[in-house]
């Protein structure tokens, strides 16, 4: 862990399309992050499918990977869309092989989440879901300010920058307090 008044910030997305508009929005905070405040992208896709047989020979090298980045880090972003009013597959499969045993990685860290999807609702249903896995897993999931993007395909210009103005102030005042909720948790 870093010190004194800076933050370092574990991301991950919620999708692996390479147009992502969730990838992009962490892409976008990685830009609009505070003063003090890093913020390291860690993509799942090499993450293999959860298989507890395969787990009983030693977590994956990915997964690993992933464990100790969590561990170390300050604090973990989420930015997830949701697919059927719930959290992406690719993004609890991940959740799912951090999270075992010994000393799950999300125990006492600080958790921020955002997202954006096509429909009007902009991930709230995922969002809430993945709230519910971190309350299992005793993770610090700051609880405002939200960010959900909704209609993201408007939001976004063809290279994938977030031109949206009023949700790149949601996402800055987001980080802001995020930096302040995993310093008051270090
Ligand atoms: C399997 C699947 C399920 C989806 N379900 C929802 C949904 O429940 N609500 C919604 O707003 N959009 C839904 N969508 C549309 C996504 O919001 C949209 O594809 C979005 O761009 C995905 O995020 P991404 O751009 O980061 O890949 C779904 C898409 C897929 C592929």
């Amino acid at each position: 862990m870093s010190d004194g008044g800076t933050v370092r910030i574990l991301g991950v997305a919620g999708s692996l399309r390479r147009g992502s508009f969730n990838a992009a929005t962490l892409r976008a905070a990685q830009e609009l992050a505070p003063a003090g405040m890093t913020i390291e992208i860690f993509d799942i896709a090499p993450i293999p499918l959860y298989n507890e047989d395969v787990r009983q020979q030693g977590f994956p090298a990915p997964v690993e990977d992933l464990r100790a980045r969590i561990k170390s880090a300050d604090g973990l972003l989420i930015v997830t869309p949701e697919y059927n009013y719930s959290i992406p597959g690719v993004l609890k499969n991940a959740i799912d092989w951090a999270s075992r045993p010994p000393e799950q990685p999300f125990d006492g860290k600080p958790i921020g989440i955002m997202g954006a999807s096509a429909g009007v609702m902009g991930s709230v249903r995922a969002q809430y879901h993945l709230r519910q896995c971190f309350v299992f897993l005793n993770a610090l999931i700051m609880n405002r300010p939200e960010v959900m993007i909704p209609q993201a395909q408007n939001k976004f210009d063809a290279d994938g920058k977030l031109t949206d103005q009023p949700t790149r102030d949601f996402i800055s005042a987001h980080l802001a307090a995020f930096k302040a909720w995993a310093l008051r948790m270090k």
